[in-house]
């Protein structure tokens, strides 16, 4: 069914099947983390964002690899336009990927085609370039920048008019051609009729015999046909990452962006040089990030919150008005409204602090529930447990939760006072207002508005000095 707001007749075919030798990595290229994500993620939502009829993912190297991470978060990503996988089984180049692709694309009018390793592309950039092409009626319409250092880029040679002629490789270019700072960013939009005619032509080249796709642009004119180039408006956008160097300068990219982001919508970042975000960190207004601050994944700060300094969170979620302070680590958890976290507390998976409630300095919550108005100030390690209500637990108590085979839980009702190096033997349950004396080791259930103390008492013993 022709679905109504589709961009009707286009595809977006996205190249990911290199082997990205330069990297050095294990991984598949197009995997390794940006901002947060693989940098395939960010393609894919620039495609879908386009709205194209279909989306077509070339792989090859690691293939398998790359269609199973897309496949397990396509969800999650918000990826929703119909999307293929094209294998292509040598990787031969450029060229050769697209001609892989051609039982796909024969499909569709036009093609934006565009490389997995340029995640900073936006989609204003790609919608201009569609809107161009569009316009102008081309059969290639090339998005080009120029460059204070175009090492590495295929170079845009023009006649002196104006008019692209060819992309020459940088591996192929001589001296004059290395000059030029024009290069191509590796997106293109072409009309499929006049791609896959000249694609027939293509032959291998360099030392690698690979088939480049930027030899289009020069047999598409041969064949009279018209090629245009939008030279992008904010040039670092093409960067390409190629290297671990070029993979930390788009990392660096992104973060700044982000940071921008966040300030002009009122966060205060004290220090944006030593402040890290990921690309879809969410923070009110009013907030304030202090220096050493490390926002990662899906992390969402509410207003007027103190983050920092030297603080890592991970997934979490911090509601209006809350604390992390100095040294705390807070991963896949919450911490509601008006509570306060730290100094050097940590946080770990499935923990839920507040509101109003206090973890303290060298505490570890894990997997754990403090309740309203609840208080674990120093010194302890709250695991698997259930704290309610306007508990006080004292310095250094700790719930024995592992007995070497399995984990258990521990219950506290509300308005528990717990004394300080208080074990909580788990499973155990402590009823409402009872009270633990301090150095206690609970074993077994307290009753509601009991006294428990279970440590054995003082003894006092005079020493015999005797005299030499
Ligand atoms: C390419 C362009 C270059 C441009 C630069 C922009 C060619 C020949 N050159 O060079 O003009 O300036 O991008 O970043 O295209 N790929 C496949 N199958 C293959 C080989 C590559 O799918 O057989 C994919 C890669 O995964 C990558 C993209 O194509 O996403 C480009 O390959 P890469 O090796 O990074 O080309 P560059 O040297 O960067
Ligand atoms: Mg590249």
């Amino acid at each position: 069914m022709r679905n109504k707001s589709a961009n009707h007749g286009l595809a977006v075919l996205i190249l990911a099947a290199g082997q990205g030798t330069r990297m050095e990595s294990s991984q598949p290229k197009v995997l390794l983390s940006v901002g947060g994500y693989p940098m395939l993620y960010f393609l894919l939502r620039q495609a879908n964002a386009l709205k194209p009829q279909a989306i077509g993912l070339v792989v090859g190297h690691k293939g398998d690899v790359v269609r199973e991470e897309v496949q397990q978060n396509i969800k999650k990503w918000g990826v929703v336009r119909p999307l293929t996988f094209v294998q292509q089984k040598q990787t031969l180049g450029s060229g050769h990927a697209v001609m892989e692709s051609s039982s796909f694309l024969k499909k569709f009018q036009s093609v934006l085609v565009y490389c997995g390793d340029t995640p900073l592309l936006t989609f204003e950039t790609l919608f201009s370039l569609l809107k161009l092409h569009q316009e102008q009626k081309s059969q290639i319409t090339l998005l080009t920048a120029k460059l204070p250092n175009p090492k590495g880029y295929g170079r845009i040679l023009r006649s002196p008019m104006g008019d692209v002629l060819k992309i020459v490789e940088d591996a192929e270019a001589n001296s004059k051609e290395l000059a030029v700072s024009e290069v191509n960013s590796g997106v293109y939009c072409f009309e499929t009729a006049a791609l896959l005619e000249v694609l027939k032509s293509l032959t291998p080249k360099g030392i690698k015999r690979e088939y480049y796709l930027t030899d289009a642009v020069e047999l598409v004119r041969s064949k009279g046909g018209r090629v245009t180039a939008y030279l992008s408006p904010n040039p670092e956008e093409i960067l390409g990452v190629n290297s671990k160097i070029q993979l930390s300068q788009v990392e660096r990219i992104f973060n700044r962006r982000g940071l921008e982001r966040l300030m002009l919508s009122g966060v205060t970042i004290v220090d944006p040089t030593h402040t890290y975000v990921d690309a879809d960190v969410e923070i009110g207004q009013d907030s304030v990030l202090q220096p050493g601050t490390i926002l990662r994944g899906q992390t969402k700060i509410g207003k007027q919150c103190q983050i920092g300094p030297f603080v890592y969170l991970e997934n979490a979620l911090i509601s209006n008005e809350s604390e992390v302070r100095m040294g705390s680590c807070v991963v896949d958890s919450r911490v509601l409204e008006k509570s306060s976290v730290g100094p050097f507390a940590n946080l770990r998976p499935g923990s839920v602090v507040g509101p109003r409630a206090r973890v303290g300095n060298f505490t570890e919550i894990k997997a754990s529930k403090i309740g309203f108005g609840s208080k674990v100030p120093h010194l302890s390690y709250v695991g698997d447990a259930d704290i309610a209500e306007e508990v006080n637990i004292g310095a250094g108590t700790i719930t024995c939760n592992f007995d070497g085979t399995e984990k258990h839980k521990t219950v506290v009702g509300p308005k528990v006072f717990i004394g300080s190096n208080v074990n909580l033997v788990a499973p155990v349950r402590i009823g409402r207002g009872a009270k633990i004396g301090a150095g206690s080791t609970i074993t077994e259930d307290v009753p509601e508005d009991s006294l428990a103390i279970a440590r054995s008492r003082q003894v006092i013993k005079s020493f015999n000095h005797k005299k030499k």
